[in-house]
């Protein structure tokens, strides 16, 4: 049984008396089914995001092209089942944690007690484990003002073998900019690594239209971590200038993706971390990535206050997942470019610290704004 409840009337009032704050008159549409709910997000400008609170998953996200023809930019599907039967949980649109991205022979110690988790990436652990952050029911309601998403998840001491009870609250706020908000919160009652991150997988000629080689990337980023062959970094920072990492300046991303080279080897392709370029503005939001994707004339520019950002092609897509509009997606046919703090920094002592103490607060900020030109 679905109960729907929408919110149109209180956000267009809230849009004409809130003045100033027009910006952020997103009307939230929400659908229940058992402990699972759907909420879709439309701004002004006609862009509209659906979102779950299982997995906190971005199920869709319709944008615009230079012609004003909307189109499905994420990758994933559009009922329940797919996303809890898939044969390969890629992760599509959620929100992963406790620990995004991987942590050496899944081990760390903090305080002298050290900690074991599930070797769920041989012989690594991945993305918070078996049962990640992207795996489990949050629990949703929309903000008070109307037009955001409020998602909250307790994930309790020991869970995946993480020490401390961690409180964990992801936003989702829509823009009359034609931005997707996205606010991080957390505490926790005893020392843990964290590092939340979210692993939307984006085509800008449309989900499931080919593979994503011929987009334009630019990464703000004249350093990244390269990775040994089960892609944990060496814990050098070295400099992209004259190598297929160098994204200083747009680039297609399967310009040079073919070349000879040790790391694209290892990574199948990108999947690694680079080293934001924040110009002394250190857990500022500063400018971290830029897609564009000539056919459609849609962009994509992603700010971020975290320090480093996962360039993932979608090297492990291989056509045997099909997507809500039931085409394929192929080998590369979406990118993920995952906001972060550097890989196994748990273990890296030269990295950024990931480790969140029970009087700190951990606060991060990520904003995907779409444009067409
Ligand atoms: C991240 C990792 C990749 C891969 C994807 C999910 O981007 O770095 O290696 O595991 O998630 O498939």
């Amino acid at each position: 049984m679905i109960a729907r409840r929408t919110l149109t009337v209180f956000s267009l009032l809230f849009a004409l008396f809130a003045g100033q704050t027009l910006q952020q008159a997103a009307a939230v549409e929400v659908e229940t089914s058992g402990d699972i709910q759907y909420y879709t997000l439309t701004n002004q400008q006609g862009l509209k995001v659906k979102l779950t609170n299982f997995g906190a998953i971005i199920m869709s996200i319709m944008v615009p092209d230079r012609n004003g023809k909307l189109g499905d930019v994420a990758l994933g599907y559009d009922n329940m089942a797919s996303y809890l039967n898939a044969v390969d949980k890629p992760y599509f649109g959620a929100i992963v944690g406790r620990y995004g991205n991987r942590i050496a022979k899944g081990k760390f110690v903090i305080a002298g007690s050290e900690y074991s988790l599930a070797i769920n990436n041989p012989p690594n652990s991945l993305h918070g484990g078996v049962i990640g952050f992207d795996k489990v029911v949050w629990t949703g309601k929309v903000a008070d003002e109307g037009e955001a998403v409020v998602l909250s998840y307790l994930s309790k001491d020991g869970e995946e073998g993480y020490p401390g009870n961690l409180n964990c609250q992801v936003t989702y706020t829509l823009t009359d900019d034609n931005e997707i908000v996205v606010d991080y919160l957390a505490t926790t009652d005893k020392a843990t690594p964290i590092n939340l991150t979210q692993h939307t997988y984006f085509n800008l000629k449309g989900e499931g239209n080919g593979n994503i080689l011929g987009h334009q990337l630019m990464l703000n980023a004249n350093r990244y971590t390269p990775v040994n062959e089960t892609l944990i970094p060496t814990g050098k920072t070295p400099e992209v200038q004259g190598t297929p990492f160098d994204f200083t300046k747009p680039k297609a991303i399967g310009k040079d993706i073919n070349k000879e080279n040790e790391q694209l080897t290892f990574g199948g392709g990108y999947d690694h971390n680079w080293v934001l370029d924040k110009g002394g503005k250190t857990g500022e939001l500063t400018l971290a990535a830029k897609v564009y994707e000539p056919t459609t004339g849609r962009q994509l520019e992603i700010s971020t206050t975290e320090p480093g950002i996962q360039f993932y092609c979608g090297n492990f897509l291989d056509g045997r997942l099909k997507g809500k509009s039931g085409k394929p997606y192929v080998h590369r046919g979406g990118f993920c470019l995952e906001t972060q703090h550097f890989p196994d920094s748990p273990n890296q002592p030269s990295f950024p610290s990931t480790i969140l103490q029970p009087e700190d607060e951990y606060v991060s900020q990520t904003v995907f704004k779409f444009s067409a030109k």
